[in-house]
């Protein structure tokens, strides 16, 4: 049986391995996606050597806090990566370890099954880890020109000028001046408001009066309904949470490991509806 794996620090809530055995047993592919926490970069190390040495891996996926750092193992990546520098799948192919992002891709879907048109808003992403440079890049690839983007750390904001440079215009915000601008669409990317700290968000739209956005999107799926979102619904703007683009994320990253997968729009569905 071929050998597929999340892995990350903490994965006890992830529902991923979920989402790829449900695809796996659709598609009728021999092999079984499960978790592996890894409490440093020293076992992140030693997972590597096992997948190189393994005839069975077939590939693994990545998750916080090891994105980044996994690239420093693999032999190739693909262009998207090149440029944010953070890969959540990895294919062995050849015994190369070859890496990619499919969290944009995820998310790039996720909006567009929706009808959300990016082109010539004014968009704010909150954050700017690696779910962050994702998002953008999929704003990018959907036709955005410039993003405003707020950060806790103003200075990590500021780094994503360089990081997009080449593609599209950062307009790093003070974090404490978030509330200054009207935007048409706003997109939060950090952690806060994620099980099990559900009460806190990243920002504060009762005392927002510059404007209500068209479109609030979060990237957190747990819980479904985060206060973030729940109060921007309160103030009229439509919203999304991340559980599609976890999903189309996991598509992406088996189209990957298998070159071909066709999953039809019924059963994406089902997934869908079983995680809520
Ligand atoms: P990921 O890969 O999921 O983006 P990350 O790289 O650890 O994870 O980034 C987490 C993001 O959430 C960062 O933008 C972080 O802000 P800092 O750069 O200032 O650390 C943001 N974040 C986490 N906790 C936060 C909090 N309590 N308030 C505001 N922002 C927070």
């Amino acid at each position: 049986m071929k050998k597929l794996f999340l892995i990350g620090k903490s994965l006890k809530h992830s529902i991923s391995p979920f989402v790829h055995n449900k695809i796996l047993s659709e598609l009728g592919i021999d092999a079984v996606y499960s978790n592996v926490e890894l409490s440093d970069f020293v076992k992140l190390k030693e997972f590597v050597e096992m997948v190189r040495k393994d005839k069975d891996v077939i590939g693994f996926n990545i998750t916080i806090p090891y994105k980044e750092d996994i690239l420093e193992f693999c032999d190739e990546v693909s262009e998207d990566v090149r440029i944010i520098k953070a890969a959540n799948t990895v294919k062995k192919e050849e015994g190369k370890l070859l890496a990619y992002n499919t969290d944009w891709i995820g998310f790039k879907k996720s909006l567009e099954d929706i009808g959300v048109d990016v082109k010539d808003k004014k968009i704010l992403v909150l954050g700017s880890g690696g779910a962050a440079k994702a998002c953008i890049y999929g704003l990018y690839r959907m036709g955005a020109k410039e993003v405003f983007v707020a950060n806790r750390t103003y200075e990590k904001a500021e780094r994503l000028r360089e990081v997009f440079q080449d593609i599209l215009k950062i307009l790093p915000v003070e974090w404490l001046r978030r509330y200054e601008f009207k935007y048409d669409i706003i997109i939060n990317t950090t952690s806060v408001g994620m099980y099990p700290n559900i009460e806190s968000s990243p920002f504060d739209f009762e005392n927002y009066v510059a404007g209500i956005p068209v479109f609030v999107y979060d990237m957190i799926y747990n819980p479904p309904k985060t206060t973030f979102l729940e109060k921007a619904e309160k103030k009229g703007s439509k919203t999304e949470n991340g559980l599609k683009m976890l999903v189309y994320q996991a598509v992406e990253a088996e189209k990957i490991w298998f070159d071909i997968v066709n999953l039809s729009p019924s059963f994406l569905l089902e997934i869908l509806k079983e995680c809520e």
